[in-house]
């Protein structure tokens, strides 16, 4: 289970599309485990985080203020997660539950679904070898139709990836490289996959992103 019994602390992923309601599961579900566990149990961390060099330079990119080939943006998204590396893992092996608001299967899908002929899918993947692996990922998954109506981000369409062509693409990236249900059927190890249905209304997603969490008999091993 998913106890402080352990001497470390968990990293869970939620993953999915833009306006998916990640940001609000992760915040619902660190209460939820702060409640459970204690207060300070638990930790969200949003990637990208932009509040780093390569944050405000990732932000001015999406942002459509600066313009980067596809290959710079997507190794600039890389090098920010190997930013937090460190943090993440002195939180997790100081007993602290760390929820990452996205993460390298982000990374890998939104450049995949850009179709640039040599970024290949190993070719996204090798710069985020030997970053912390998730022990269960959560993805968080919606119709792309669907996402307009359940967001609560007034300011959707704004960004540089906000486009629902492209949006349906990242999808079935993101299904190409996580697989579905069983560990390592994808294309990348982030622990236990799981499909949560995020067209529900908001509590019935917390509910079930909860009962996954708390059925996943996460090992304790190394990340
Ligand atoms: P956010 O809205 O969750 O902050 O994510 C910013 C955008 O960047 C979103 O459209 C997803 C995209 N993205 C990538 O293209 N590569 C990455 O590695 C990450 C983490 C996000």
């Amino acid at each position: 289970t998913t106890s402080t019994s352990k001497n470390r602390g968990l990293l869970i992923l939620l993953e999915g599309l833009d306006r998916a309601g990640k940001t609000t599961q992760c915040q619902m579900l660190c209460n939820s485990l702060n409640e459970a566990n204690g207060p300070g149990s638990c930790r969200v961390q949003k990637v990208p985080d932009r509040t780093t060099q390569i944050g405000q330079m990732i932000n001015s990119y999406l942002a459509s203020k600066t313009t980067l080939p596809d290959q710079s943006i997507h190794l600039l998204f890389s090098a920010n997660r190997w930013e937090l590396r460190q943090t993440i893992l002195d939180s997790i092996y100081s007993g602290q539950t760390v929820i990452l608001d996205r993460y390298v299967p982000s990374g890998v899908a939104y450049s995949l679904a850009k179709g640039v002929a040599d970024m290949p899918i190993d070719w996204c993947i090798a710069p985020e070898r030997g970053l912390p692996r998730p022990d269960i990922t959560l993805f968080l998954d919606i119709e792309p139709e669907h996402a307009n109506i359940q967001s609560t981000r007034e300011d959707f369409g704004q960004e540089r990836y906000e486009v629902s062509e492209f949006q349906v693409r990242v999808r079935a990236c993101f299904k190409e490289i996580l697989g579905d249900g069983e560990k390592n059927s994808g294309v990348l190890d982030m622990g236990k996959v799981i499909t949560i249905d995020a067209c529900k209304d908001i509590k019935t997603v917390a509910a079930d992103i909860w009962q996954a969490v708390q059925s996943q008999d996460v090992e304790s091993s190394e990340i």
